[in-house]
């Protein structure tokens, strides 16, 4: 049975006092769910975040790493050095790294590598701009960044592999794929991984929607068969919405 997962990705948000009162309320909140629950502070904050939620049920998480176990990269994150706080997850492919940072195809495989070769779990991200879903080109885009990050690995490696679509138009902009068009897509992304790794691996990889999901929309939209839960921006920040997404299983 492949899992349901509520992550919130904060982005460059929360300093380290914020970073204190917003894991304090929801690890209040949160006790326990019917599905994972994940967050994703920044950089400086994982190990505050890790110590502060030992005991709870909610997982701390990368938004990012270097593919590099170590060496001259100045400014970037190792996947030991993730492990060596506690993170035995990280978010790869967020398309905000790939529009702003230029993240490609080839960089991003690389990464995927290094994160399992740690033994971690990667939250694979990817979806097509507005011009593509205009121009109907929305299945060939998402289908070509799951391919060149992701058809090198072998089928076992996908027991580590979570999958992520987020429609860069529905990121931050309050405009949220309708629950019909999250289902169609997620549907042509199982589609494709079982063409590739058969119905098994793909009936087990977990698909999460990602793109102005509240608490509002969320069971609607993880209603959907092929949804297995959500990657959480905006609504993460704040505890009680974060929390009404989670309650949405
Ligand atoms: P929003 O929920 O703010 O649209 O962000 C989604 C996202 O990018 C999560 O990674």
């Amino acid at each position: 049975m492949r899992k349901n997962i509520v992550a919130g990705n904060w982005k460059m948000n929360n300093d380290l006092a914020e970073t204190q009162t917003l894991v304090t309320e929801l690890k209040m909140h949160i006790n326990s769910s019917n599905c994972e629950v994940m967050i994703a502070p920044t950089f400086t904050n994982l190990w505050h975040a890790f110590e502060a939620l030992r005991t709870s049920k909610i997982e701390v998480i990368a938004q990012n790493m270097h593919f590099a176990d170590n060496g001259a990269y100045t400014g970037e994150v190792s996947a030991s050095m993730l492990k060596s706080v506690g993170v035995k997850t990280v978010i790869l492919g967020h398309s905000e790294r790939r529009a702003y940072f230029n993240e490609t195809d080839e960089m991003l495989a690389k990464k995927v590598d290094a994160a399992l070769k740690n033994n971690m779990r990667v939250i694979f991200c990817f979806g097509e701009e507005l011009a593509d879903r205009k121009a109907k080109n929305h299945e060939n885009i998402v289908g070509s960044q799951i391919k060149n990050g992701l058809f090198h690995l072998n089928s076992a490696a996908f027991k580590n592999i979570v999958l992520a679509y987020e429609p860069v138009w529905a990121i931050g902009t309050g405009e949220t794929a309708s629950p019909e068009q999250a289902q169609d897509m997620h549907a042509f992304i199982r589609k494709t991984l079982a063409a590739k790794y058969g119905d098994e691996v793909a009936n087990e990889v977990s698909i999460l929607y990602g793109g102005s999901v509240k608490p509002g929309n969320a069971k609607e939209i993880f209603s959907k068969p092929d949804v297995d839960g959500g990657l959480i921006g905006g609504a993460a920040l704040k505890a009680d919405d974060f929390f009404g997404i989670v309650k949405a299983f």
